[in-house]
């Protein structure tokens, strides 16, 4: 990564560097603007800066300029460097810039009474990794007294706690000139003897011992000034002991404070993605700008992000578009955000397939796709993940799941399915025709729609054994005993009533059984077939969760066990044709098609408004022998109708 400076002008704010607070400005009587400059290390490809509102001034910023520097020079791990002067020392009114420094950092003339200036002609070498512009460096200051021996640099801090760096550089500008025999003493020792030499002395302390400038030529030293007492800061150039050594010299010198910048930005892929996913769905929020996740007082709205330690990069863990009228397809750039756990998109105008990558992501605990307009069917694998819970109710064009792809079975199966259907609605159909006509004729209205109606409920959660336990209330409430285990009441989310088949461990059969309805429930959805809300998978505890029939199951009505509110004919007839819609629909609705095989009252559910709607899947096969299928569809009418002769005759 390339070191950077940067340059800002500006009012009264609060400049942020990407996550981290760089700076407060305040421009109160300062008529000519003011200038910050930072030299940081971004930690990405990109770099943010933020201009934040304070009080009620509206941020603004006359200029902002980006600088690459070297990325070896002004090294100084984790911390980034706050610009407090950068001068040369020359009376002067010019500010040299680019094109005399190649890096267009910005030297300002700087002058005290006390000094002497001295200047040279000739060229001076200014190769050294910091290439000071050679402007800057023709000149220096020495003191003004002739004896004078120390050179004096002060500045106050407004931190007092702030570290300092500072960069000298210093080229001899007045080199030794030795006539070959003029004297008595070789040449060497004059040179040695008339050397400028000295000290650096920083509050107090030496910190660089008999420094001695090259012949204009640059040399660049670095020191580090732990603490200034009170925020005040001294520097002295010092002489070096030889009587007729030359005085100091300083040509230009920089000064910086070391400031943290503890933040981390937001993982770089993530920051990526989200931009990707705002340009693509045009998204227009005044607070998606700076960085995502950090600082986490300027999170955007709709995001969460985890946040580990100060040095570990925040990951976005929850996006939450719901209503934001988002078009299109969903994009695949949700995929690369790999930390995501919960994604709302629901009540937008999505359109387009539900995208198999979702499946994919390891860390999605809750997807809300509910209310939008996607087609297609929701990939197996999707309904297949653990511990998600997947809500995409209200798309009327998503259909069922997997059976909307067509069935790849063989030959034999798709030649038998339409055949065997049309005795199914053969039989329905005239039993309908005959009954209606006599009683109500209105009701064919309500059969027709029941028919088309094969609607997703959308919902499928996993649950855990606890929340089972604590759902039925440690199963305290029996409302039945199913094939392979009991059935308890149960409240989901303290709300909803529902009923709870629990496998009992004993059932040898059970774990098959309860795969087997797992997997067709999954796969339908029509309104007289129970639906299932949810189910628990953690061996040895497996229970399914459907939807709670408060009117019971058929045979207790039959046998007359709800006292004087025996079913009337016209809803026995009803429940009749309802149960076999529900068959037909296995039967030739789904692909591949099934069979319930356990067909009775007992199985037959009746709901609120006594809709009929069949349960317990548990001996339900995919069948290859299609020829079950009409004895089947005529079972369930028979024994409806038996039962109910059989009790109208009682
Ligand atoms: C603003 O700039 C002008 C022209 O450079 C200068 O004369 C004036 O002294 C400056 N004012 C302040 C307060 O620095
Ligand atoms: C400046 O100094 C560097 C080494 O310090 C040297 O390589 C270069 O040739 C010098 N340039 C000139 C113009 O003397
Ligand atoms: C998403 O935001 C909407 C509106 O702000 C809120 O109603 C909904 O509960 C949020 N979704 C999640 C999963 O938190
Ligand atoms: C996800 O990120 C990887 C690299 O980080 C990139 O190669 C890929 O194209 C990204 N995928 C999408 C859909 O942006
Ligand atoms: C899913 O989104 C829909 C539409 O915004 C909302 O009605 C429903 O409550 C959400 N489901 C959950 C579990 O948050």
């Amino acid at each position: 990564m390339e070191t950077t400076m940067v340059s800002v002008i500006i009012r009264a704010l609060i400049l942020y560097l990407g996550p981290n607070k760089w700076a407060r400005v305040d421009l109160e009587g300062k008529v000519n603007g003011t200038v910050e400059e930072v030299i940081h290390v971004p930690r990405s490809n990109s770099l943010q800066i933020c201009l934040v509102k304070t009080g009620n001034s509206l941020p603004f910023v006359s200029a902002l300029e980006l600088r690459l520097l070297r990325n070896d020079t002004y090294v100084v791990p984790d911390v980034s460097l706050k610009k407090l002067f950068r001068r040369y020392y020359r009376q002067s009114d010019r500010l040299i810039r680019y094109p005399d420094d190649v890096f267009d950092r910005i030297w300002s003339p700087f002058f005290l009474p006390e000094w002497k200036q001295i200047t040279t002609t000739l060229e001076v070498n200014n190769s050294n990794n910091f290439e000071p512009p050679k402007a800057a460096l023709k000149s220096a200051a020495i003191p003004r007294d002739v004896n004078g021996t120390q050179l004096t640099i002060n500045w106050t801090l407004d931190n007092p706690t702030e570290q300092v760096h500072l960069y000298f550089h210093f080229a001899e500008l007045q080199p030794l000139e030795i006539e070959g025999n003029s004297s008595d003493f070789p040449a060497d020792i004059i040179r040695m003897l008339h050397t400028r030499k000295f000290y650096i002395v920083v509050n107090g302390n030496v910190t660089v011992d008999s420094f001695v400038p090259l012949d204009l030529a640059v040399n660049t030293v670095e020191t580090v000034v732990k603490k200034c007492e009170g925020g005040k800061c001294s520097l002295q150039l010092v002489k070096s002991e030889s009587i007729l050594g030359r005085p100091p010299l300083v040509n230009a010198m920089e000064a910086f404070t070391a400031i943290k910048f503890p933040n981390s930005e937001t993982d770089p892929d993530d920051v990526v993605s989200i931009k990707i996913l705002q340009d693509t769905y045009g998204l227009n929020k005044t607070d998606w700008q700076g960085d995502p996740c950090s600082p986490q007082q300027y999170l955007w709205s709709g995001l969460n992000c985890s946040y580990m330690n100060m040095s570990t990069s925040p990951r976005i863990i929850s996006l939450n578009l719901s209503s934001h009228g988002l078009t299109g397809k969903i994009v695949p750039q949700i995929q690369n955000l790999t930390e995501l756990q919960i994604l709302d998109l629901s009540n937008n105008k999505l359109t387009g397939r539900v995208p198999e990558f979702l499946a994919n992501m390891k860390s999605l605990l809750f997807i809300n796709i509910s209310n939008n307009n996607l087609d297609g069917s929701i990939p197996r694998a999707l309904l297949d993940r653990k511990k998600l819970q997947l809500y995409f109710e209200g798309n009327p064009k998503l259909c069922g799941l997997d059976t909307c792809k067509i069935s790849s079975g063989n030959k034999q199966n798709k030649i038998i399915v339409p055949v065997a259907s049309a005795v199914a609605i053969f039989i329905v159909v005239s039993v309908l025709i005959v009954v209606f006509i006599k009683k109500r004729p209105s009701s064919i209205q309500a059969l027709h729609s029941a028919t088309t109606s094969l609607s997703l409920e959308g919902k499928m959660r996993r649950i855990s054994y606890s929340e089972i336990q604590l759902m039925t209330n440690n199963f305290e409430r029996v409302i039945g005993e199913g094939g392979f285990g009991v059935v308890y009441h149960a409240y989901l989310d303290d709300r909803q009533q529902v009923a709870v088949k629990v496998l009992s461990p004993s059932s040898s059969q059970g774990y098959k059984q309860f795969k087997a309805e797992v997997e067709l429930l999954l796969r339908v959805h029509h309104a007289n077939l129970v639906s299932l809300v949810g189910y628990c998978d953690e061996q040895p505890h497996l229970a399914l969760i459907y939807k709670y029939m408060t009117n019971g199951d058929l045979k207790a009505h039959l046998l007359g066990k709800y006292g004087e509110c025996v079913l009337n004919w016209a809803n026995r007839l009803r429940v009749a044709v309802e149960v076999a819609l529900g068959l037909e629909y296995l039967h030739s609705g789904c692909k591949p098609p099934m069979v319930h095989r356990d067909v009775k009252s007992v199985n037959i559910l009746l709901d609120e408004h006594l809709q009929a709607k069949l349960a317990d899947f548990g001996l339900s096969i995919f069948p290859l022998e299609m020829k079950l299928m009409f004895r089947l569809v005529l079972s369930a009418l028979l024994d409806t109708w038996i039962l109910s002769i059989t009790k109208h005759i009682a």
